[in-house]
């Protein structure tokens, strides 16, 4: 029998993914995984047609084509407001997973610490883990997602060698403010910290928040990888296309590291996705709109249901609590509501590195249309009646 790699071992299918593999095989409605299934728009689908029908088909460069990253330099400078050179400065990756694989490759030793706030995204986690790099985890509050910068300092030991801010936050839906960030950059840059962010919900806000890139300000740009990608926004999380910004020896390093594990990102999609960019302010006001309609729908089903969820400040995630109903964990949580309302859900503990902190909890995804939104709470009402 052949032996197994010490490094892939331990790996298990995440929450997330059994998530999805449960639903489908009973055909229920996957609120699991993060996934809008809005179709993508007609200019970006022409688009990838043309660039298959033109024969942009041959390997890009490793840090992808120079228009895409002209392009995404611009909107870093207009909306994230960060400046960037494409030509040293940005990279296109293969989704915003491989600009962080990318990242943590190029910035970390085996051995070596990194902070992620707790609830936390479990690929983030599982990747440091699958590089042997620890997690430090320090808490967000589901209460009213604020943290203590005292807890950070306090996870700070000689091995802290960065720490992963995911804003807006999957799972936890938290919008870190400009003086929460601020904080955090001056804890980075009194212990030299290397600082990756994780933008992907960037256009997806709730009112009375706004989205703050960490490196716009000064004290994070020298040490800061800023990791975006279009799956979220543009409803294509299968084309996998994602970029990352930062100093230049390190994004010319990530797009070695590129180079050798995947060669380039897709070429016919990265010459397509430019057609993003003309896309009309009044695209990214609809999506928020649509999010807040659907964030609002289901947070007053979980609150009518008995559950006590955490209301989203942007992202389009839920941590509910259901303490108050009759499950014994999450993962029974889980479970139930799959069979009994055919609607999928992420046990708690996949956000957690101790699944009993997360074990009152599921974590409910709205990204899917309306339509099946409704649907699923409906199902759920009659399940739990
Ligand atoms: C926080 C976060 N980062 C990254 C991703 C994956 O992004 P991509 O499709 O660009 O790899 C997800 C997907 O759920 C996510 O929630």
């Amino acid at each position: 029998m052949l032996k197994i790699s010490e490094k892939t071992q331990h790996l298990k299918q995440s929450g997330i993914r059994n998530a999805s593999t449960r639903c489908n095989e009973i055909g229920g409605i996957n609120l699991g995984q993060g996934v809008c299934d809005i179709p993508i728009v007609k200019s970006i689908k022409q688009s990838a047609c043309d660039a298959i029908n033109n024969d942009k088909s041959l390997y890009s460069p490793c840090e992808g084509i120079l228009e895409l990253r002209q392009a995404v330099a611009k909107k870093l400078k207009s909306y994230n407001k960060i400046s960037a050179d494409p030509a040293t400065e940005v990279v296109i990756t293969h989704g915003s997973t491989g600009a962080f694989i990318c990242a943590i490759m190029t910035l970390f030793n085996p051995g070596d610490e990194v902070i992620l706030f707790e609830p936390f995204y479990g690929y983030h986690k599982n990747i440091l883990n699958l590089h042997n790099i620890q997690v430090k985890s320090v808490p967000m509050s589901l209460d009213d997602l604020t943290f203590d910068p005292e807890d950070v300092r306090k996870a700070i030991t000689p091995k802290t060698k960065g720490i992963v801010i995911c804003t807006p936050c999957n799972p936890s839906g938290k919008v870190f403010t400009q003086q929460e960030l601020q904080t955090l950059g001056e804890i980075a840059e009194k212990h030299d910290l290397a600082v990756i962010t994780d933008e992907i919900y960037e256009y997806i806000t709730y009112p009375g928040y706004t989205h703050v890139s960490p490196a716009s300000l000064p004290i994070f740009k020298p040490r800061t990888i800023t990791i975006s990608g279009f799956s979220k926004t543009y409803n294509m999380t299968g084309w996998r296309l994602g970029y990352a910004t930062g100093p230049q020896h390190i994004i010319s390093k990530m797009a070695l590291v590129q180079d050798l594990v995947y060669v380039c990102p897709n070429t016919p999609l990265q010459h397509a996705v430019l057609a993003a960019f003309d896309l009309p302010d009044s695209y990214f006001e609809e999506m928020k709109k649509t999010y807040h309609v659907k964030r609002d729908s289901v947070v007053n089903t979980l609150i009518e249901l008995g559950f006590k969820p955490t209301v989203p400040q942007g992202a389009y995630y839920i941590m509910a609590d259901f303490s108050k109903l009759k499950f014994k964990d999450d993962e029974q949580a889980a479970q139930s509501l799959l069979e009994n309302s055919k609607v999928a859900t992420v046990p708690g503990r996949s956000f957690f590195i101790d699944a009993k902190r997360g074990e009152k909890y599921i974590r409910v995804c709205y990204a899917l249309n309306e339509q099946k939104i409704n649907l699923a709470m409906q199902q759920l009402k009659v399940a739990l009646a």
